[in-house]
């Protein structure tokens, strides 16, 4: 049997942990959207998922689950880029207060320009909910209004985070060993 468990040099975040953050964070967000009339959690594919259903299940308000799966471009020294958006909201976020539930952020590219584009849209309020942050990799300059953990610049699988697609499953999350992704 192949155990994924391996392929793991620590644990940054065992599974006692993340339900600690999630419960911090439903929280934060039940105080500050408790008047919210129309609240959308906007989970960004596929690595937020595992988050979002736990974050979203502890949130004892009215609240409406939304997928986007996006990519941006103008990484590296590029300081243009764009959005490429490969699938959609199913509603009008016009008026709504939209959280978008990211599983981390490295370089901050993606949430910008998909919190540009939520605004664009119409939004009334557009924030950020994350699991991990990594700051030291931030390449633009972005306020993130919920933050789980902040971790240092490692690679980390797990908890709906991937290597090639692989290590979603694990229930923590953990620096996967470099050995991995050099071979
Ligand atoms: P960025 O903030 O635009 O650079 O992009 C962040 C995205 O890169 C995340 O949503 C992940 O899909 C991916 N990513 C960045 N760092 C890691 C990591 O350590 N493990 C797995 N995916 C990562
Ligand atoms: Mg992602």
């Amino acid at each position: 049997m192949y155990d994924m468990k391996n392929d793991i040099q620590s644990v940054l975040a065992d599974e006692a942990t993340l339900a600690t953050i999630c419960d911090r964070l439903a929280a934060q967000i039940t105080e500050d959207y408790r008047d919210s009339r129309d609240l959308v959690l906007v989970t960004v594919l596929k690595g937020s998922v595992l988050f979002a259903t736990d974050l979203m299940r502890r949130i004892p308000l009215p609240c409406e689950m939304e997928f986007m799966k996006v990519s941006s471009y103008g990484k590296g020294t590029e300081t243009s880029g764009f959005i490429q958006v490969h699938l959609d909201l199913k509603r009008d976020i016009k008026d709504a207060d939209v959280i978008v539930i990211e599983d981390i952020i490295d370089s901050g590219r993606t949430l910008q320009k998909l919190q540009s584009l939520l605004a664009h849209r119409g939004a009334h309020s557009v924030k950020c909910c994350t699991l991990l942050d990594k700051p030291d990799r931030r390449q633009v300059d972005m306020h993130v209004d919920y933050v789980g953990m902040i971790i240092p610049d490692e690679f980390v699988v797990g908890y709906g985070l991937d290597y090639d697609e692989k290590y979603r499953n694990l229930p923590y999350v953990g620096i996967l060993k470099p050995s991995v992704y050099e071979k």
